[in-house]
């Protein structure tokens, strides 16, 4: 079916999503952006997708405020999942956000990344010869996701025969933060906070008795807090351990996976790559901008406000997204193409303003690390069946990716 774009934006519903948007939203995003940039959506919500209108929302938190109690209380209730995301720093304004992200920010200093280097050179290496000795891969779960449940591992000093859930513990809690959940998927991610939750209280029990050390393991660093200054409270403490896994694990994964698939669909920028393994950093910020893994953010106006020419009460809330924001022509030379020498890139992947993400510099390491050493073991890499989407709006990625090394 040939729908036009006018069809694609007239019809558009966050509520209503088709296979085809799954697979491929961008077709979408760019009619919403000519036609409706600030798309009034059935449920009273706006949708914004021009890259200025977001960096506008991103760094005004006095009227665009990110506390999700009041969209979060209807969806979860009186549950496990609405204490862990209404305690975690992204979804909470000054000054709860500042205490927590200043501890956070301490704990992932530049010096304490540079630091984890040498153990992830390792890490991919050890994963890069598993693959090599099997062949045929399956890319995300032998590759792409090992890597940020093992970092974070790490980062937490969570014992390596102790890690196993946490991936799943991980997506269930995320997979709950789609914008219509049905009640198996609020179910899985609440048993996930109620699990990790407890087994959080075990690890920092531990630690507390036998402290590690505060440059390397995150845990000790938020329990000790400042010098003399800020301490996270118990309840601070455990659920933004559990975000800190979240907030790096499937947005990493499909940094990782996004930018292999979309290397291997664009054999020129892939060769490019191979020949000038000097332009990985700037590779790593097209794959940001052209599969953003985090689409999607969201936002509630405090006072009435105007966004392109619209009138907004108090209390609306807006979704910007950042998948569509990242191919706007106004901010993006030919934005529809995947260029790994892009400069500039500013793109919106990891947000702008206060909540910008706090582990932008781990992600990135890791994803540079990850695809680099990827592809100078195998150049050669093919797919060798269709990969599998996620199946999510706001987290894009694959569930699986069978290649051929
Ligand atoms: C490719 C990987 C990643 C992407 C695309 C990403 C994206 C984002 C985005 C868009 C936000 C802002 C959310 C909002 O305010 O609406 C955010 C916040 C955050 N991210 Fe990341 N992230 C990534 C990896 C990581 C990693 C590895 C960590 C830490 C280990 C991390 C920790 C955080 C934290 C703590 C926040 C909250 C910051 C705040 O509210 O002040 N992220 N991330």
């Amino acid at each position: 079916m040939n729908t036009s774009a006018r069809d694609l934006a007239d019809n558009f519903d966050i509520e209503k999503l088709t296979p085809e948007f799954y697979a491929n939203p961008y077709p979408t995003y760019r009619a919403l952006r000519e036609h409706e940039p600030v798309k009034h959506l059935p449920n009273g919500s706006y949708f914004l997708t021009r890259y200025d209108d977001l960096v506008g929302v991103y760094k005004n938190t006095k009227l665009f405020s990110s506390d999700k109690k009041k969209e979060f209380a209807p969806k979860y209730g009186d549950s496990m999942l609405y204490e862990h995301h209404t305690t975690s720093l992204v979804f909470n304004d000054p000054p709860a956000h500042t205490r927590v992200r200043r501890l956070i920010m301490g704990a992932l200093s530049p010096r304490a990344i540079a630091e984890m280097e040498p153990d992830l050179i390792a890490l991919v290496d050890r994963l890069l010869d598993g693959l090599a000795g099997k062949g045929d891969v399956e890319l995300i779960e032998d590759f792409a996701s090992a890597i940020p449940i093992q970092v974070i591992g790490n980062l937490l000093d969570v014992p390596m025969d102790e890690r196993e859930p946490l991936r799943d513990w991980s997506l269930a809690i995320l997979g709950a933060l789609e914008p219509v959940i049905g009640p198996e998927v609020f179910a899985r991610g609440n048993n996930a906070v109620r699990d990790f939750l407890a087994y959080l209280e075990t690890l920092v029990e531990r630690r507390r008795a036998k402290p590690g050390n505060s440059e390397r393991d995150v845990l000790t660093k938020l329990i000790q807090g400042e010098d003399g200054g800020e301490r996270l409270t118990a309840k601070e403490l455990l659920h933004n351990c559990i975000f800190l896994l979240n907030a790096g694990h499937e947005t990493t994964t499909n940094l990782i996976g996004n930018g292999l698939v979309a290397l291997s669909g664009n054999p020129v920028e892939k060769k490019r790559l191979i020949d000038n393994p000097t332009l990985i950093k700037t590779a790593i910020e097209e794959f940001l901008r052209y599969e953003s893994s985090n689409q999607l953010g969201n936002r509630i106006t405090t006072e009435e406000v105007e966004i392109g020419g619209v009138q907004m009460l108090a209390g609306t809330f807006v979704t910007l997204c950042i998948g569509a924001a990242n191919r706007d022509p106004a901010q993006f030379a030919d934005p529809e193409h995947l260029d790994i020498g892009r400069t500039p890139n500013r793109h919106l992947a990891f947000a702008t303003g206060p909540h910008q993400c706090a582990g932008m510099a781990l992600a990135r390491l890791e994803g540079a690390i990850a695809i680099a050493r990827f592809l100078a073991r195998f150049p050669g890499y093919e797919l060798n069946g269709a990969p599998v989407r996620g199946g999510r709006v706001r987290f894009r990625g694959f569930l699986s990716v069978p290649c051929k090394v």
